[in-house]
């Protein structure tokens, strides 16, 4: 079924909202021959809090419209949609479909002192497949984690630098470096885009590591893999749909420009 489509088409990206851009930047300059779609599904922002089926709802109704778009392989650029959907998804679609996880493996083999820290949402945390990760990964390292309650909503308003959003990092980086962690994980897709503030609170000597550079370099594999690169010399589109508001496409707007 691959081998029919273009491979000029799209490929389709997912996230629970605004926070896969970040992924997308990472995307875009591994592949600038290939066009995407992105689909920012911030009318039910945050997947952090909802349970694994209305999560594996919504992604089969946004990989239904991005499939719609012509999309001819899929990246789900959200740590906890992953976690809840990216087994459920696999089995309906036949179209390559590229997920993502909290960077646990690559913060244990980075850390000098054995302790990491990882920052993400509770359904993350709480997942089968982060139990599985530490399982496999953190065995050699002490992992401390820290669910971020309510930064992703801050980050879905476009408030990056607000004291609100500023006092929730406090709060969520404090316990990491009361533990010593000098690696730390953003293990969801909104918060690099609050990167720079996480570096200040917890100093210049802890290494923050985030997935979106690695699943670029995976999504460039599976399309290698499958003869479906764009051969194409020219940059590629980029289309943004959204299930959000008027305010959503700006937020978009304003976290695209900060990318560059
Ligand atoms: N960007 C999502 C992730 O990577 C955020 C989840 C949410 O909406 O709570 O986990």
């Amino acid at each position: 079924m691959c081998s029919a489509i273009a491979v000029n088409a799209p490929v389709g990206v997912m996230d629970s909202g605004v926070g896969g851009l970040s992924v997308l930047k990472h995307l875009t300059r591994q592949l600038p021959h290939e066009h995407f779609v992105y689909f920012a599904d911030s009318a039910h922002a945050p997947y952090g809090n909802k349970s694994a089926s209305q999560i594996q709802q919504r992604c089969v109704t946004i990989a239904d419209t991005l499939i719609d778009q012509g999309a001819k392989a899929l990246v789900v650029a959200c740590n906890t949609a992953t976690a809840a959907a990216i087994g459920s998804l696999r089995q309906r679609y036949t179209l390559p479909i590229i997920g993502m996880e909290p960077a646990v493996k690559p913060a244990a083999a980075a850390s000098n002192n054995g302790i990491i820290g990882v920052l993400a949402t509770t359904g993350t945390l709480q997942s089968a497949q982060f139990a599985a990760l530490l399982e496999h990964y953190g065995q050699s390292v002490q992992v401390v984690t820290q669910a971020c309650v309510g930064l992703v909503e801050c980050i879905e308003q476009g408030q990056l630098n607000t004291p609100h959003t500023l006092a929730l990092l406090q709060q969520y980086c404090q316990p990491l470096i009361a533990a010593g962690a000098d690696t730390i994980v953003l293990g969801c897709t909104h918060y690099p885009f609050v990167r720079k503030h996480i570096q200040q609170i917890v100093g210049p000597n802890v290494t923050l590591i985030d997935t979106g550079a690695a699943v670029a370099k995976r999504l460039q594999q599976v399309l290698e893999q499958q003869q479906m690169l764009n051969a194409a010399t020219e940059a590629g589109d980029y289309v943004f749909l959204t299930s959000g508001t008027e305010e959503t496409q700006l937020v978009m707007q304003q976290l695209w420009g900060l990318t560059d």
